[in-house]
């Protein structure tokens, strides 16, 4: 067996970036299985910061094969950006691969998405607006235009000449938009695009997957956003328009789950969420504010602040049974070395009765209450600590007490956001 599952188990914005960069140094590969550019992953080496939203956090390692999988939405323009930003940072990108079978985002996805947000006012969703849930509508609609069709302009300029009647008319006659879109502007655009990828779109993105897969090779699967904003176990609509879950990597990356090695869950040791939607120990302003301030809680891809609150162990609890995960990696543990106490919430109470298991309906969820456990923090700098056994004894309490609500064993400790900030156990 050669995969481990790197999976977010909050609301995203865990550290997942970090712990992929950390890990893909032992890798031969790691692919992006879900979502888009709608993700912001960050990785600090040295005094250098890198947002990547499409490409894999392994991308630093030239001997590590990076691959955008089948399940992932591409944004051509996003993709070149990223590319040239890394290669004006030193990186080749040459060990970038892109699934022919990724479906690709276009404007109409982008102006359906800001249009929708815009008319639902009161229920806004908060989407980051880069065409995600239209694109991911496409797709399950069997309108959508993937890599593969550049390589037959013919059908290509079929599909997208159905797209545009089919969007403008929704855009114009539902949503009251002005919009015209010109099909051969498009075309060229896009196709300029597709030119300066078109040596690393691969035809069988699964084929080299479980090729890697039957030479025994060290996958890595990096997800994107998180449990909690998972399409099918999140809190729905307030979600993601993906699976991030572990399962969705089989899917979004063509294997079968017995190759499943590790699933690893991404934990902040307190909790965020950018966008709308329930968040029950958020903290509104006070302690709430202090958090986004010393964790840069300002989202990585729309830089909107984070809401922040305490971490959350019915959340964990249910990210553990859905993920299945066999090792935890806490990140963001020196943002509390200045509370004198911590909370941590242990279950919710609802109706006078005491909740263990994730209300799955909302409705259900906003009337929930968090139950908390005060304890008591260790006023230290830990940010230069990379032994565990130098932690202050309150650090190790409180991240024992997170094991053991998410019933899994911690393997990483992140105290910094630099690469060597990481405390291996
Ligand atoms: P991702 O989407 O899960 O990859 O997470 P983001 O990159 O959106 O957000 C995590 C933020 O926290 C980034 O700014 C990281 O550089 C930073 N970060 C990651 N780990 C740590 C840590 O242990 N401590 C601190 N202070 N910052 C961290
Ligand atoms: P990473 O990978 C945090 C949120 C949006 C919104 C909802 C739907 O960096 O953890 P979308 O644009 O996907 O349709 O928006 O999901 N969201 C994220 N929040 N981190 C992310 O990614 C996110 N990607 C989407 O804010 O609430
Ligand atoms: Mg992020």
């Amino acid at each position: 067996m050669a995969v481990t599952i790197v999976v977010g188990t909050q609301w995203g914005d865990e550290g997942k970036g970090k712990i992929t960069d950390l890990l893909a140094r032992d890798m031969d590969m790691v692919v992006r299985y879900q979502g888009g550019n709608n993700a912001g992953h960050t990785v600090v080496i040295e005094d250098k910061v890198f947002k990547l939203h499409l490409i894999p956090s392994g991308i630093f390692y030239k001997n590590v094969l990076c691959v955008i999988g089948n399940g992932v939405v591409v944004d051509p323009a996003v993709l070149l950006e990223e590319i040239e930003t890394l290669r004006s940072k030193g990186y080749s990108v040459d060990n970038l691969k892109i699934s022919s079978q990724a479906h690709i985002i276009f404007p109409y996805h982008r102006d359906l998405d800001a249009a929708q947000e815009k008319v639902h006012e009161a229920g806004r969703i908060g989407t980051t607006c880069r065409g995600i849930g239209p694109c991911y509508v496409d797709k399950f609609n069997r309108r959508g235009i993937r890599m593969c069709d550049f390589f037959n302009e013919k059908v290509f300029r079929e599909k997208l000449e159905w797209n545009l009647k089919e969007k403008s008319t929704i855009l114009n006659y539902l949503y009251g938009t002005k919009i015209e879109y010109n099909i051969e502007d498009i075309i060229n655009e896009y196709f300029g695009y597709f030119h300066a990828v078109r040596k690393m779109v691969v035809e069988e993105s699964t084929t080299l997957i479980n090729d890697a897969i039957a030479k025994n090779m060290k996958i890595l699967m990096e997800g994107a956003q998180g449990t909690m904003l998972d399409v099918d176990h999140g809190t729905y609509p307030y979600v993601t328009s993906s699976n991030p879950v572990a399962g969705g990597a089989c899917i979004g990356a063509g294997f079968g789950p017995q190759e499943v090695d590790e699933v690893l869950g991404v934990v902040k040791a307190y909790v965020t969420r950018v966008g709308g939607g329930p968040f029950p120990t958020e903290i509104k302003g006070g302690t709430g504010d202090i958090l986004r301030e010393k964790g840069g809680e300002y989202g990585a891809t729309t830089g909107r602040p984070r809401r922040c609150g305490w971490f959350d162990g019915v959340v964990m609890r249910h990210a553990s049974k859905i993920n299945g995960l066999t090792q935890l990696a806490i990140t963001k543990l020196d943002v509390l070395d200045s509370f004198e106490k911590i909370s941590i919430c242990t279950a919710y109470e609802s109706a006078g009765k005491t909740i263990k298991d994730f209300p799955t309906d909302i409705s259900r969820l906003e009337s929930c209450k968090p139950v908390y456990e005060e304890v008591p923090g260790w006023r230290e700098d830990i940010t230069k600590i990379t032994d565990y056994s130098q932690l202050p004894i309150n650090a190790k309490k409180y991240i024992e007490k997170l094991a053991e609500l998410a019933e899994a064993k911690i393997s990483l400790v992140s105290v910094g956001a630099e690469r060597g900030q990481i405390i291996k156990l």
